[in-house]
């Protein structure tokens, strides 16, 4: 088949990554990058360090509201379709260059296969409307856990519904070894196993209004650790409209850095005592990394990883956070704690392989 895959932003780069080399010993894959992400730290280097191939086309769409994104994408994204005239779309995750791809794809009538099918948060967050949207037009739905082949059900979708596993996961277990050897993050920062904590914080939720962002900011000036903190651009752009950057970057205990690499974030992940994050994919991690993570949000997609010890949800109230981080900080994570197989790049194309429109 002639396959298009459409991405646009980190995590999917990183999804991208583990399925983009199998997908090719069987099909011919164009990759149209949407320009959602552009800064070299969220978009060129992962290609780089993933060995990602270049895309085939960079639509260059950047950043702006959500109609304002996704309609450019639209247009965009149509005119590449009607000229490559693939077989199959591939569409990974929630984000507005989902939404995109599944409505070009759709409009256009090419079948439509959707990687992480059937996450729900049941919340009016944009994402969800993209993945909502995105299941019920794709003819493929590739579910990354037992809840979301569930979820599907729930709306009527049970047609060519395949629990896969999680990309994610595949990509960690192919580069967590070489990120142990190459990464000197932990010697640059001066830090030790297990004596730091990871935050990371993106969700237009916590960024966007005022009231939740003070709060993470008094939840980051209040922690007992060092803390290395990433900031996602969408973080600093408030973080900086709201002054609220400088009061962090003169917390004592507080590490501001621009967004770091894969290989490094992997390592940070794995040797961080507990990591604080509103991420879909640092959660994910941190729970096959067995590191206590405290989520930031009061609810989420991958509710398996908050049945086990170790892995919570918690609003931004200041002493809820702090005694959900006492807890964490002395629960104990099973050694046999369930994980997902690493295989979901192969399931994906057995099934893609048999796929005849
Ligand atoms: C997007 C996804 C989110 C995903 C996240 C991964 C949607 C609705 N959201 O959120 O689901 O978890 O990516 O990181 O699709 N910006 C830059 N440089 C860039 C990209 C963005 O400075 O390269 C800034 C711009 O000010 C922009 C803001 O970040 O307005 C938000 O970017 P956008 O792509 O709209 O959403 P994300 O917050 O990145
Ligand atoms: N990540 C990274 N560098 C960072 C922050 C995150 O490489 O500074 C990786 C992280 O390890 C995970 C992915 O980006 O693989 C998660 O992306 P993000 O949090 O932007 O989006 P989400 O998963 O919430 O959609």
């Amino acid at each position: 088949m002639k396959v298009v895959s459409v991405v646009g932003a980190r995590p999917q780069f990183i999804k991208l990554s583990a399925l983009s080399s199998r997908l090719r010993k069987y099909h011919k894959e164009i990759i149209v990058h949407t320009g959602q992400h552009y800064d070299e730290e969220l978009s060129a280097l992962f290609f780089k360090e993933l060995k990602i191939p270049k895309p085939d086309y960079d639509l260059e769409v950047g950043s702006g509201s959500q109609a304002e994104q996704t309609g450019k994408m639209l247009i965009k994204l149509e005119q590449v379709l009607e000229f490559e005239k693939p077989d199959l779309v591939l569409v990974y995750g929630d984000t507005n260059s989902t939404l995109a791809g599944a409505l070009a794809a759709s409009k256009l009538q090419i079948p439509l296969a959707h990687i992480e099918a059937g996450m729900r948060s049941y919340t009016d967050m944009p994402e969800e409307v993209n993945r909502k949207v995105t299941d019920h037009l794709s003819q493929i739905l590739f579910c990354p856990t037992h809840q979301s082949v569930k979820n599907l059900r729930k709306e009527g979708i049970t047609k060519r519904v395949y629990l896969v596993g999680d990309l994610m996961y595949e990509a960690l277990i192919c580069n967590l070894q070489t990120a142990q050897k190459k990464s000197d993050i932990l010697k640059k920062l001066n830090l030790n196993s297990k004596n730091f904590y990871l935050a990371t914080i993106h969700r237009a939720e916590n960024t966007d209004y005022r009231d939740n962002l003070v709060k993470i900011t008094k939840i980051l000036e209040s922690l007992d650790r060092k803390t290395i903190f990433p900031v996602h651009p969408r973080t600093r752009k408030y973080l900086e409209e709201r002054h609220l950057w400088n009061r962090l970057k003169k917390t004592r205990n507080l590490l501001l850095l621009d967004p770091i690499r894969y290989l490094d974030m992997l390592v940070l992940e794995q040797n961080a005592s507990l990591i604080l994050t509103d991420s879909g994919g640092v959660q994910r991690e941190a729970y096959f990394l067995k590191t206590p993570c405290l989520i930031l949000r009061e609810t989420t997609e991958w509710i398996e990883i908050t049945k086990t010890n170790g892995f919570m949800t918690s609003s931004l109230d200041i002493k809820k956070v702090q005694r959900n981080l006492k807890r964490l900080n002395s629960s104990r994570i099973s050694k046999k704690q369930a994980t997902t197989n690493s295989s979901a790049s192969r399931k994906i194309l057995n099934i893609l392989n048999k796929f005849n429109g």
